[in-house]
């Protein structure tokens, strides 16, 4: 097979051209980054449980009429998704203090929030992605402030949703990441969530235990990384066909 295009190669996954025009292949790899790159690692089997979980979340969402990128998983560790113009924000959920909210405000990890928290993040690995206001967006032209009012009502949309979807499986939502990109379809454009949602960019709790099945277990060191992921896959009744060791794949597949 003649091999794609590749267009940007990230921390976590690389894009290929995709086989028809507008279209772009995601693939997951099994490596970690975490503290501004300063931490990197492997987590052994990652891409394809990330890649299966992505897969069933934007799948899951888009039947609830929440537009995203995502057309097909393609193997083990591809999937198809509409090219966008991803715009440079990142956004992130709040719903129980956790990681650098529960530092800059000497909130205890684990302190359910008021209400709903939304922070907007830069996306710039020099800078190391600084927080910005609604203002910066605005101003600097990152975003209109329409394209952000159809960010923030997607955000909370996903957020809703996902959190009563992971409750049904013992996990608590603390706090995620999205990214959204803008789609043109005959002249019109729409905001459409991109990018991943996975252990990756989700904090996920055990309900009862308050275990952690996300990538803190890689950037605190708590071990078992990989049967975290393997766990929120299980849970989501989409651990790959074969059990965990067909997690690995066989090496043509990787
Ligand atoms: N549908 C899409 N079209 C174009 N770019 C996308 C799309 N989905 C995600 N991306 C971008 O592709 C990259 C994914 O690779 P990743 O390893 O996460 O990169 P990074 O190290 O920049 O976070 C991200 O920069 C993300 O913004
Ligand atoms: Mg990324």
């Amino acid at each position: 097979m003649t091999r794609r295009r590749r267009i940007y190669e990230g921390k976590a996954k690389v894009l290929f051209e995709g086989p028809e025009p507008g279209t772009l292949v995601q693939y997951f790899k099994d490596d970690a980054s975490a503290f501004n790159n300063q931490k990197k690692g492997v987590i052994t089997g990652k891409g394809v449980l990330n890649n299966r979980i992505s897969e069933y979340l934007m799948s899951r969402l888009s039947e609830i009429g929440v537009p995203t990128h995502f057309v097909r998983r393609l193997n083990m560790r591809e999937q198809l998704v509409r090219e966008v113009e991803i715009i440079p924000i990142e956004l992130v959920v709040r719903n129980v203090a956790a990681g650098s909210l529960s530092q800059r405000f000497g909130i205890p990890e684990g302190t359910p929030l008021p209400r709903s928290i939304i922070e907007y993040y830069y996306k710039s690995d020099e800078l190391h992605d600084p927080m910005v206001s609604e203002e910066h967006i605005t101003a600097f032209g990152w975003a209109a402030p329409q394209d952000l009012d159809d960010m923030v009502a997607l955000s909370l949309r996903v957020n809703d949703y996902l959190s009563g979807l992971f409750l049904g499986i013992g996990l608590k939502l603390v706090d995620f990441k999205l990214e959204f990109g803008r789609l043109w379809e005959n002249e019109e454009m729409r905001i459409v969530l991109a990018d991943e949602i996975s252990p990756d960019n989700c904090r996920l709790w055990d309900v009862k235990t308050n275990e952690k099945l996300d990538k803190d277990r890689f950037r605190q060191d708590l071990g078992r990384v990989e049967e975290a992921y393997q766990e929120v896959a299980r849970r989501l009744g989409i651990l790959p066909e074969g059990g965990p060791s067909d997690v690995k794949g066989p090496k043509t597949l990787q």
